[in-house]
């Protein structure tokens, strides 16, 4: 608790001093001011969290708002002189960020902020948020997954492929959307690699496909290792998700054996229809007493 009070405090002291610095020579107006000339950003805040979380959450009472973020504006205010102004929006990165951390750098989901993959590539809160008039969670974008792609291309082909995790806009016809981009990743950053938002990329796998975590009698040793060995995340032009289509897939492990390796003749059992699954079709793991080689 006294934790908490600290840091608050801390916030509220690094908010005041950056402010300061940016615009020494200025001093607070207040919102009204600011709304004399710039009523649609004022009206633009009233429904959003910042409109009417910050004087509860922060202590910071509706008549300062607009110089949290945009520092203290006398002299912008005298003649609209915009150099005498901070425009997050124009920003670059860090400092864009600084804006926002100010008050935002305590919460749980941004522990991992600095130094994550967007905020290390000059990206910034700004780069996906929209504080006057963003929609949900002040996004830029209608939904998160049409913001994330505005950027991402390659995954925006691959969740259009023929096996893809339900990911496509939840407004387009085909009635997906049951996910987003975030039931995997962490935009913020995260402890762990490519943004994942679990200890490892298994064990964000097991939160929704909980049977491939269980014990099994026996086991395939590439499935509890990774799962991407075999998958890939977003989208694939082969079944359930393959890196590889089956046989190829296995042949690229097993090799030595005497049925599983070589150049299959095109009508033998091992290389059509469901290949080497039609007899090995426990491939995560089996828990038959006589399963060993992952036959039933
Ligand atoms: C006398 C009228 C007036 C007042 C008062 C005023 N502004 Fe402005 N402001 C302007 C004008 C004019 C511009 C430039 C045109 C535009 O972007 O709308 C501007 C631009 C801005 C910008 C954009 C700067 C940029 O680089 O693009 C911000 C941010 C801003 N104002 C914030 C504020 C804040 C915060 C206050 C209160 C402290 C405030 N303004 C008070 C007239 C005013
Ligand atoms: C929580 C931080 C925050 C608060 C509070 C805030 N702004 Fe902004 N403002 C921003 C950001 C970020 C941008 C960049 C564009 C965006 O995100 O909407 C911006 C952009 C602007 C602009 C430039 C608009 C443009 O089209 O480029 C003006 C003018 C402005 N704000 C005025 C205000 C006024 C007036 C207030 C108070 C009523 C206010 N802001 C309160 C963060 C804030
Ligand atoms: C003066 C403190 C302060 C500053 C500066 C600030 N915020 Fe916030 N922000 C808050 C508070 C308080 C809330 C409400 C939190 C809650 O309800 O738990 C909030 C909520 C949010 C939310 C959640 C919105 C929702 O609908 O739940 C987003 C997104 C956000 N802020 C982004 C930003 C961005 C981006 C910036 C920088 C441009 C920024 N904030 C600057 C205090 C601040
Ligand atoms: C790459 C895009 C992206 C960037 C960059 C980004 N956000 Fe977010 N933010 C999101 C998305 C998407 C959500 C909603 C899903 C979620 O909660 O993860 C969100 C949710 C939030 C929320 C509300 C829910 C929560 O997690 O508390 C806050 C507050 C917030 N962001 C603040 C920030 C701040 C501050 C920064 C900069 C340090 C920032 N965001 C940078 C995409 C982004
Ligand atoms: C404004 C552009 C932009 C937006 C919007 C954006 N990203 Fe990124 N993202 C980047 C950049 C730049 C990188 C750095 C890697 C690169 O150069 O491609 C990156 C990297 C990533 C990575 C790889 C991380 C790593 O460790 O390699 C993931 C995962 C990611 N973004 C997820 C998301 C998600 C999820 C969203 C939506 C919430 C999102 N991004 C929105 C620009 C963006
Ligand atoms: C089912 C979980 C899941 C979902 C949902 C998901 N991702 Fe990923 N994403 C992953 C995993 C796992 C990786 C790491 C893959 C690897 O390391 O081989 C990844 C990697 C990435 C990368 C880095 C790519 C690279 O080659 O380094 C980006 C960018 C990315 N995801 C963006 C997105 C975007 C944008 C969305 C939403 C449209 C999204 N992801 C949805 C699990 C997911
Ligand atoms: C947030 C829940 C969630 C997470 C996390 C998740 N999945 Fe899925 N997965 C689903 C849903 C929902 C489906 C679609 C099921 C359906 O359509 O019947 C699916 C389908 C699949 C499929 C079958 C695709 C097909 O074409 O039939 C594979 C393979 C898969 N997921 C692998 C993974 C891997 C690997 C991970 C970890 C990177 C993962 N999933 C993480 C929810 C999740
Ligand atoms: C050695 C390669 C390999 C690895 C590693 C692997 N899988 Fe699979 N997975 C497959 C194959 C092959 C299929 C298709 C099985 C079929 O059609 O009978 C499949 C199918 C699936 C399916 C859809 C059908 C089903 O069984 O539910 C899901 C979900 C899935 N895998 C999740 C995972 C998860 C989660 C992991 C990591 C814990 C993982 N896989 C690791 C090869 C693998
Ligand atoms: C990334 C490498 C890899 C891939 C891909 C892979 N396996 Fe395996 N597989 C292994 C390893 C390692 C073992 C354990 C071998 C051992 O214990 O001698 C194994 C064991 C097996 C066994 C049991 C053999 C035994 O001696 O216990 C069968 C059957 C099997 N795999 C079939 C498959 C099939 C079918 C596929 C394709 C769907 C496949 N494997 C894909 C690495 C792989
Ligand atoms: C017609 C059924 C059938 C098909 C199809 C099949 N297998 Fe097998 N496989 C078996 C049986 C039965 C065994 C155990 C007896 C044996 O050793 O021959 C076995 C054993 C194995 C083993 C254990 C090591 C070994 O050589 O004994 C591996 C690895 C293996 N298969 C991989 C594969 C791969 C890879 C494919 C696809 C190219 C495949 N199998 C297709 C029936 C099949």
């Amino acid at each position: 608790m006294t934790r908490l009070i600290i840091n608050a405090m801390l916030a509220m002291a690094v908010a005041l001093v950056s402010a300061t610095t940016a615009f020494a020579a200025a001093e607070k107006v207040g919102a009204a001011a600011c709304a004399g000339c710039h009523a649609d950003k004022a009206d633009s805040l009233k429904g959003t969290a910042h409109g009417k979380r910050l004087e509860a959450i922060k202590g910071v009472a509706p008549e300062q708002a607009c110089e949290t973020c945009h520092g203290a504006g006398s002299l912008h205010a005298e003649a609209g002189d915009t150099k005498e102004i901070f425009n997050p929006g124009k920003a670059l990165g860090e400092k864009a960020s600084e804006a926002c951390l100010n008050c935002h750098s305590g919460d749980r989901t941004r522990m991992f902020w600095a130094g994550s993959a967007h905020d290390g590539k000059g990206e910034s809160c700004v780069s996906c948020h929209k504080v006057h008039g963003g929609t949900d969670l002040l996004l830029k974008k209608k939904t998160e997954v049409e913001l994330c792609l505005s950027c991402h291309k390659d995954v925006k082909a691959d969740i259009a492929k023929r096996s893809k995790h339900p990911l496509r806009d939840s407004s387009s016809k085909t009635g997906e959307g049951k996910m987003t981009c975030s039931s995997c990743h962490n935009p913020h950053g995260s402890r762990s690699e490519k943004l994942i938002a679990a200890k490892s990329i298994n064990d964000k796998c097991y939160e929704c496909h909980t049977e491939k975590q269980a014990a099994v009698l026996w086991e395939h040793a590439p499935v509890k290792e990774d799962c991407m060995t075999c998958h890939s995340p977003h989208g694939s032009s082969n079944d359930k998700l393959l890196v590889v289509k089956v046989p190829r897939l296995c042949q690229s492990c097993h090799m030595q054996g005497r049925h599983q390796s070589g150049t299959l003749a095109a009508n033998s059992a091992y290389a059509t229809g469901r290949a080497c699954l039609g007899c090995h079709s426990m491939v995560h793991g089996s828990n038959h007493p006589s399963g060993a080689v992952l036959q039933r």
